[in-house]
């Protein structure tokens, strides 16, 4: 047990709250703040800029070892890096989200960032927030949490996060896209978004964010001896 890290699982569909939940939470604790999709997003925006589908698994596998993405602690968290030039808000745009959630489908993609995501967790306390970090990364996380909350809410939430960067966009848009990813997500073949048997439901549909801190690290103090 000695020197053994703690590991705190967020999945859950997107626009659930998690990555509120788990900075705040990060926060709370002093724990690294791994946000595992921006990773999935630095494939897609790499393999947009090329030109390549995103359907066009065959292709995106090829481009696999120029790849060049690193993950490095910054300000208490996991900060991507491309080539060495650090990633932003590009990655953040609805045609980059789709490009995220269709190369998340290709095993030789989630293959390539495991390691990534692991040695971070060996080394740190961390919560890290993804689809599959209870059921294939991380699955002796101490505590596992399944953050949903009904797709109007997410909805909601995601149109006024893109409408607050400015990004043009209708909230009829936003519910549409947030159908089609939450399908693809979890339905595809490997790592599908669901919840780890052993891992915790929590719906925060009608919970402020305040409300969502407070109750998650109850669970959270509850598992762990801090
Ligand atoms: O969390 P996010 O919306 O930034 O993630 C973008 C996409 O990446 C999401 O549609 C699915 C994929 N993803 C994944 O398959 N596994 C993860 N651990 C994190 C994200």
């Amino acid at each position: 047990m000695l020197n053994k890290t703690i590991k705190i699982a967020l999945d859950g569909p997107s626009g659930s709250g998690k990555s509120t939940l788990a900075k705040n939470l990060a926060k709370r604790y002093g724990f690294v703040y791994i946000d595992t999709g921006a990773l999935y997003r630095t494939i897609g925006l790499f393999v947009s800029d090329r030109g390549i589908d995103s359907d066009d698994a065959e292709n995106i596998i090829a481009c696999l070892p120029e790849i060049k993405i690193e993950m490095k602690l910054e300000n208490g968290g996991g900060a991507v890096y491309l080539g060495g030039k650090r990633i932003g808000e590009e990655i953040r745009t609805p045609l980059i989200s789709k490009y995220a959630s269709d190369v998340s489908k290709i095993p030789e993609v989630r293959a390539f960032l495991l390691e990534t995501q692991r040695s971070i967790a060996r080394e740190n306390n961390v919560i890290m927030d993804g689809r599959d970090i209870g059921t294939v990364i991380l699955p002796d996380a101490q505590v596992k949490l399944f953050v949903t909350a009904s797709p109007e809410a997410r909805a909601n939430r995601r149109y006024a996060e893109l409408c607050q960067r400015g990004v043009e966009t209708t909230y009829e848009d936003v519910l549409a896209e947030m159908k089609w990813r939450d399908a693809n997500d979890s339905g595809r073949e490997i790592a599908p978004a669901i919840p780890a048997e052993d891992a915790i439901m929590f719906d925060n549909s009608g919970m402020s964010i305040e409300e969502t801190v407070d109750n998650a690290a109850k669970i959270i103090d509850k598992v762990v001896n801090l």
